[in-house]
């Protein structure tokens, strides 16, 4: 998401749960299975010298493991341009607006544009690879054409609407025009574009039979123990077997069966709730699990997208209880979102499938376990607010093989993803972790007087809920999170937590500080960190943790805040976007910012981080409390170094590579969202002008866009 956005509309900290910090959690009711005895096992359990991850499973991994990086760090910029290490080359090929079928005009960039369901959508995020080869069929080892699943995943507003996109910026007022919603319906969501080389440069293809766009609109099928469901049922759907659209889609992950799957995050913000709707619904568990999805009765939505009239497009977009039943108005509405999405990028026609199985929470992206054969999938995922928590599920279904190439890749997805079990995390100050059973098989659960489970169904809609009531540990903002390639060890990215106090500090948590940003006081964990788990197995109930790397400001105390001695080489803020390049295990850390920003953009970072306990304990002093936290190995440039600044305002995210390693394809999102609406028409005021500024488009707006990474002698990047 935006930095922006979490300030001024979604800053979300609806986690009232009294789930202690772990020095005060019962023991008692963790009895699970033997703890968990030496990291070396995880490294074991998925073997050495795999090449799978967060975005992979497909790669060729033709290329070989680094283990050291061989580039020259890039300095921090203020500049409004894309900035790559020497002998790197970045090229923009795919940005809002872009036409992806024949007959659509080109893009004006002048908010004079329409039929964006078949454009480019807005705030490209999470990106996947699905490699082609010159027949055009599915290919895992060739590395000029393919086809980039992208999400679309919000859009920039300074009040109520996309100003970008319309003329004179849009209206701020409610009711809002129809035909402005309708533009705006339609840049969120996903889409799949073909894209080739010539062996010199990158280009997309505007009219290629594997382009898509999944809209707000687009039908979807719901999957797993929701379906069916009392809390789907719409006027829409009333059998509650399916929905429409996805939406503020942030990560992503590709299934170890080759689909695409894509992470709802700030969903809860787009819906209007009537202020008397709590009275409505007759105060039912509803109305509790809504406010622990950030909508109290009252809330105004995002975009006013229900003002638009009594079309059902505009009315489903009002989540309150007017109709005589959930049938007859869209008081469900809200539960049909927040869930991972999986989508066939090679199958243009399959509709998109909700895993409701994965749970509902403000998802980021997936990252899978490589797949063992014999053992469950295994899917590992964060829910991104402050003070939320860490998940992952495992599959009913033990992994074949033959589905690494299934006939049907959406019916694999239905074997892995429709039954299994979801877990939440506990941290423990002693560097070790317990999963979780959130299922109706867990008393904590099934009795529980917190919140009345009825089913695995509920479960699966108010994960929230049973996380809550299972006392998992509340973390710093989990955003992405990938699998080391090499050691199996999962890596969180907890990008940072305003509301983290001292009083609720713990050791998985462990800093609150005050950071100043000019003359501004920033405080909390203001600059975030990564935290790395090595589970015991994959499927197994517990793990042992250390924190990768603490972000900081390179010359921040290094007793409290710099607690990896970071250096200009390496400094950062806010990690959110994490993936494990399959072809040559280096981890890419990008950023989403606006606590350094006054210092630099966003950037990427490349790390070859070590493992589970490669570092020492550490003590905090927090005043009168201490706090002690195990922090990894001290990072030196070869091991972690800044690979790339972007342009103003924006935001580095989305991740994927061609298997041999040598084109790198990431998103620039959101360049520019510090400006005025008021300023739309005026591009001297603009805060940044990219793409145009580099050559890209017509136009001065700023554009979200994808660029594609090459080194000029041809070689791996990152070596
Ligand atoms: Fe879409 Fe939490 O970032
Ligand atoms: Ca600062
Ligand atoms: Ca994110």
């Amino acid at each position: 998401m935006s930095h922006k956005t979490e300030s001024h509309f979604n800053n979300e900290a609806s986690n009232t749960s009294s789930n202690p910090a772990f020095e005060q959690v019962l023991e008692t009711r963790l009895s699970r299975r033997s703890l968990f005895r030496g990291a070396g096992l995880a490294g074991a359990a998925v073997g050495a010298a795999s090449v799978t991850g967060c975005a992979t499973t497909m790669g060729s991994g033709s290329a070989t493991q680094l283990d050291r990086l061989g580039f020259k760090a890039v300095p921090k910029s203020l500049a409004d341009k894309v900035i790559v290490p020497e002998g790197y080359t970045a090229q923009v090929i795919y940005a809002l607006g872009d036409p992806l079928a024949a007959g659509v005009a080109p893009f004006k960039n002048d908010g004079t544009d329409t039929q964006f369901e078949q454009r480019a959508g807005d705030h490209h995020d999470g990106m996947e690879w699905f490699g082609l080869d010159a027949q055009g069929k599915p290919s895992a080892s060739y590395n000029s054409r393919g086809i980039l699943g992208v999400n679309h995943e919000a859009t920039t507003d300074e009040k109520l609407a996309s100003f970008f996109i319309h003329a004179n910026g849009g209206t701020a007022t409610l009711p809002r025009p129809a035909a402005e919603i309708d533009k705006e319906l339609a840049i969120h969501g996903l889409s799949f574009v073909e894209v080739q080389t010539d062996g010199k440069r990158w280009a997309y293809k505007t009219s290629s039979p594997f382009n898509r766009r999944i809209t707000t609109m687009t039908p979807a099928v719901v999957h797993g123990p929701a379906r069916g469901s009392e809390h789907l049922v719409t006027k829409y759907s009333p059998d509650a077997s399916a929905c429409r659209g996805t939406l503020n889609n942030c990560g992503t992950g590709k299934t170890p069966w080759g689909t695409f799957v894509s992470g709802e995050e700030n969903w809860f913000g787009y819906f209007f709730r009537d202020a008397k709707d709590d009275d409505a619904r007759k105060k039912d568990k509803q109305v509790q699990a809504l406010k622990r999805y950030g909508r109290n009765a009252g809330a105004a939505s995002r975009h006013g997208w229900e003002s638009g009239g009594t079309e059902d497009r505009f009315v489903r977009w009002n989540n309150s209880a007017i109709g005589a039943s959930a049938k007859d108005d869209y008081r469900n509405e809200m539960n049909t979102f927040g869930y991972v999405v999986e989508v066939d990028a090679y199958d243009t026609t399959a509709p998109m499938r909700k895993r409701t199985g994965l749970g509902r929470f403000a998802h980021e992206s997936v990252a899978f376990a490589k797949p063992v054969a014999g053992q469950p999938i295994v899917a590992y995922m964060g829910d991104d607010a402050r003070g939320e928590y860490i998940y992952k599920f495992v599959s009913d279904a033990k992994w074949d093989p033959k589905d690494a190439q299934p006939a049907n890749r959406l019916a694999a997805g239905d074997k892995y993803l429709d039954k299994g079990t979801l877990f939440a995390a506990r941290f423990k100050g002693d560097g070790t972790g317990q999963w979780l059973e959130l299922s109706m098989n867990n008393p904590q659960i099934a009795n529980s007087s917190y919140f009345e489970f009825k089913s695995n169904a509920d479960v699966a809609i108010f994960t929230r809920l049973a996380a809550d009531a299972v006392g998992a540990t509340k973390m710093d903002r989990p955003e992405w999170n990938g699998v080391h390639p090499r050691t199996g060890e999962v890596y969180f990215t907890l990008t940072n937590n305003s509301a983290r106090t001292v009083a609720t500090a713990d050791a998985a948590n462990p800093r609150v500080y005050t950071d100043m940003k000019g003359s501004k006081e920033q405080k909390g964990n203001v600059h975030g960190h990564i935290a790395r788990l090595a589970d015991a197995s994959p499927a197994g109930m517990t793990f042992k943790w250390d924190i990768y790397v603490f972000g900081s400001e390179a010359d921040a105390d290094k007793a409290t805040i710099n607690l990896s001695s970071l250096t200009d080489e390496n400094d950062m803020s806010a990690p959110d976007g994490l993936v494990f390049s399959p072809a040559t295990g280096i981890c890419w850390i990008q950023t989403d910012d606006g606590a350094y920003t006054d210092k630099t953009n966003c950037m990427m970072l490349a790390a070859i981080p070590g493992k589970q306990g490669d570092g020492a304990a550490r003590t905090i002093k927090h005043g009168d409390r201490e706090v002690t936290t195990y922090v990894g190995k001290t990072p030196t440039p070869s091991t972690l170094a800044r690979f790339l600044v972007g342009p103003k305002d924006c935001e580095i995210t989305g991740w994927c590579e061609t298997p041999d390693g040598r084109a790198v394809f990431i998103n620039i999102q959101h360049p520019g969202e510090g400006t005025k609406m008021a300023d739309v028409t005026n591009p001297s005021k603009y805060t940044s002008q990219w793409p145009a500024n580099a050559g890209y488009g017509a136009g001065q707006r700023p554009r979200s866009a994808t660029i594609v990474i090459t080194k000029n002698d041809g070689g791996v990047i990152g070596s």
